[in-house]
């Protein structure tokens, strides 16, 4: 792609449809189909001869397709993971080592603890943990100088608070740390950290990247070449890579990121609204909405909306009768696929989050269908209420 391409001359169509597209040749597909291969053929039966793929656990031509596209989103140098997971796990073991300590978000996706405290802690790292919205106070206050890596996550999952990445970053930087960014909820689209001073993007292409709920893939993008090999090296060796087909699937679903990110937040807004106006639901959360708490530093420092909204309604009972009146709210966890998805997170742990508290992740259904839905079911909520079941 032209430098062009990787700036922001273009629109975000644009970008994503044609990111990672090699030269036309004649009579070759628009998107190359997946390299199905474990060894390949190597030149002169020395490794490496002729700069050839050797083996895929190293690399791919799917996978350097999809990484060059991310690269040209990201702003840097990409490396595709089998999942979110192991793209953070990537960044934690490669920059990381015994005796260093790690800040991670307290608030943020819960099986990122779940690592620290399971794994990391018994690899000798030391773990703090900070809830996003006060990152950047508590790093003026010096209360992590010792930090090597700071990890946030902004907009946050699932309470959606935000940080401000630029600031965070100067602060990491003067005191000798790295940053590291999940940017899973906004997308390259949505917000590019790398820009803002972060060393590190790591984030769950999973989510609205891939976007169709039919893969795992994670990725991590940074500037330095040094971050670059520390983390390649680590994916090299434990094998972390994912499989040619899904990510083949996965650069096919990003050429579209732009049109869902477009319907999913025109939905989100639209659910936000709704749910703020009933009387049962609270603490309805959308960072784009202008009375939300995220919402100074969300819309100066992310590019577009996304379509994750979180609200707490009074008890799991309200949660299920709200499902079971709704058509279009589908029970599932995950986010940032095609489908509306409602999520209680309190039935899995991990979170301190009320009983009631729910993300719900705006789907690509038409906004005027979804907000009949939701208004329906609310009704029926309200009703319920006035007349309870004997
Ligand atoms: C913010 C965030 N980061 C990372 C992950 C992990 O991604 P994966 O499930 O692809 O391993 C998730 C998964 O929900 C997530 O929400």
């Amino acid at each position: 792609m032209s430098d062009d391409m990787k700036s922001n001359r273009y629109g975000d169509g644009t970008r994503v449809v044609r990111s990672g597209s090699t030269q036309p040749v004649p009579g070759m597909p628009m998107h190359n189909g997946p390299v199905f291969a474990a060894p390949f053929h190597l030149a002169d039966s020395e490794p490496g001869a002729g700069g050839a793929d050797v083996y895929a656990r190293y690399d791919n031509p799917t996978v350097r397709e999809f990484e060059t596209a991310l690269g040209e989103l990201d702003g840097g140098r990409s490396l595709a993971f089998a999942s979110g997971m192991a793209a953070l796990s990537a960044v934690f073991y490669g920059c990381v080592s015994s005796g260093q300590r790690l800040l991670i978000p307290s608030d943020g996706y819960f099986t990122g603890r779940l690592l620290a405290d399971t794994h990391l802690r018994r690899f000798g790292m030391e773990i703090a943990t900070v809830p996003t919205a006060v990152v950047e106070q508590r790093l003026r206050a010096g209360d992590f100088s010792e930090a090597k890596l700071i990890m946030v996550e902004t907009p946050s999952n699932p309470a959606l608070d935000v940080c401000d990445i630029a600031v965070v970053a100067e602060l990491a930087h003067q005191q000798g740390s790295l940053l590291a960014v999940d940017n899973t909820t906004a997308t390259p689209l949505g917000q590019r950290p790398l820009a803002l001073g972060a060393d590190i993007v790591v984030a769950s292409d999973t989510k609205a990247l891939a976007g169709h709920s039919d893969l795992l893939m994670g990725h991590v993008s940074v500037v330095d070449d040094e971050l670059f090999s520390a983390i390649k090296s680590w994916r090299d060796q434990t094998g972390a890579i994912p499989g040619p087909f899904e990510t083949w699937l996965a650069h096919r679903s990003l050429g579209t990121l732009d049109l869902r990110l477009a319907r999913q937040a025109e939905n989100a807004a639209a659910l936000a609204e709704v749910l703020a106006g009933d009387p049962h639901v609270q603490d309805v959360r959308w960072p784009w909405r202008s009375s939300d708490p995220s919402y100074p530093i969300a819309s100066r420092q992310m590019l577009r909306p996304m379509g994750v909204v979180s609200a707490t309604f009074p008890s799991a009972q309200a949660v299920q009768r709200l499902m079971a009146a709704s058509e279009l709210l589908t029970a599932a966890t995950s986010f940032g696929g095609l489908h509306t998805t409602l999520d209680r997170r309190a039935q899995f742990g991990g979170d301190s989050v009320a009983e009631g508290f729910v993300r719900i992740s705006c789907g690509c259904e038409d906004t005027v269908d979804l907000v009949r839905d939701v208004t329906t079911a609310l009704r029926a909520l309200t009703a319920e209420a006035r007349s309870p079941r004997p």
